[in-house]
């Protein structure tokens, strides 16, 4: 038997209630009671701006303290990230842009081996936006699956849903039918599900 999962979803709206969330709780109720959930809200954990320290002294990134070490240990502590960003502007929204950067500062922190530990575990993606063209949320999808097949992690698509006022995703049925079984294991359409 496999062992249980472990989920980190990561809420990248900036508000709170939002629809995005509301999918990503609407998908997690359909969870196997043994994974684990931890939900990290970006908007309340106030991560600084990411800084480029690439071609600074040595090169290396500084280990992690505060918000960034919250996200690093959750990161890594998870089998299955889940990132919930509403579609801003065609992609993620800039909060979850900037947890994505620190991804790439945390590829040269000394012994923490991030690329390595990284591999094979998996990278879901759910998104709710405005408008009615489901084409508009593809940067979004190809920003999550391009990021996931360079750490060589296994990509599962992205659960879209439609709404723009708080609640609203509620009435979009398609969406809500798809979050039953978007995060099983073995379902194998990594597209968008509309
Ligand atoms: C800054 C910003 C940018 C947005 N850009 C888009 C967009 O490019 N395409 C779209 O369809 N909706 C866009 N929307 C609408 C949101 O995707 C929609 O309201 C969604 O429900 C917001 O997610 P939330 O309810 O989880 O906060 C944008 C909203 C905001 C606030």
């Amino acid at each position: 038997m496999d062992s249980p999962r472990s989920f980190l979803f990561v809420l990248g709206s900036s508000r709170t209630g939002g629809n995005t969330e509301t999918l990503a709780r609407a998908a997690a109720e359909h969870l196997e009671p043994e994974a684990a959930q931890e939900w990290l809200r970006l908007s309340d954990l106030g991560l600084p701006p990411f800084r480029d320290r690439r071609h600074i002294g040595d090169g290396k990134t500084p280990f992690a303290e505060g918000p960034e070490k919250t996200l690093q240990d959750a990161t890594l502590a998870a089998t299955d990230i889940v990132i919930a960003s509403p579609l801003y502007w065609y992609s993620v929204s800039g909060s979850v842009k900037n947890y994505l950067d620190y991804w790439s500062g945390w590829l040269r922190v000394p012994g923490l081996d991030f690329k390595a530990r990284m591999g094979g575990r998996r990278l879901w993606g759910v998104t709710v936006q405005g408008d009615e063209e489901p084409d508009v949320s593809a940067p979004l999808a190809g920003t999550l699956r391009l990021s996931a097949e360079y750490l060589r992690m296994e990509w599962k698509g992205v659960l879209l849903g439609y709404g723009s006022r708080p609640g609203q995703v509620l009435r979009d049925e398609a969406a809500l039918a798809a979050a039953k079984t978007f995060l099983d294991p073995a379902r194998d359409t990594p597209g968008i599900r509309y």
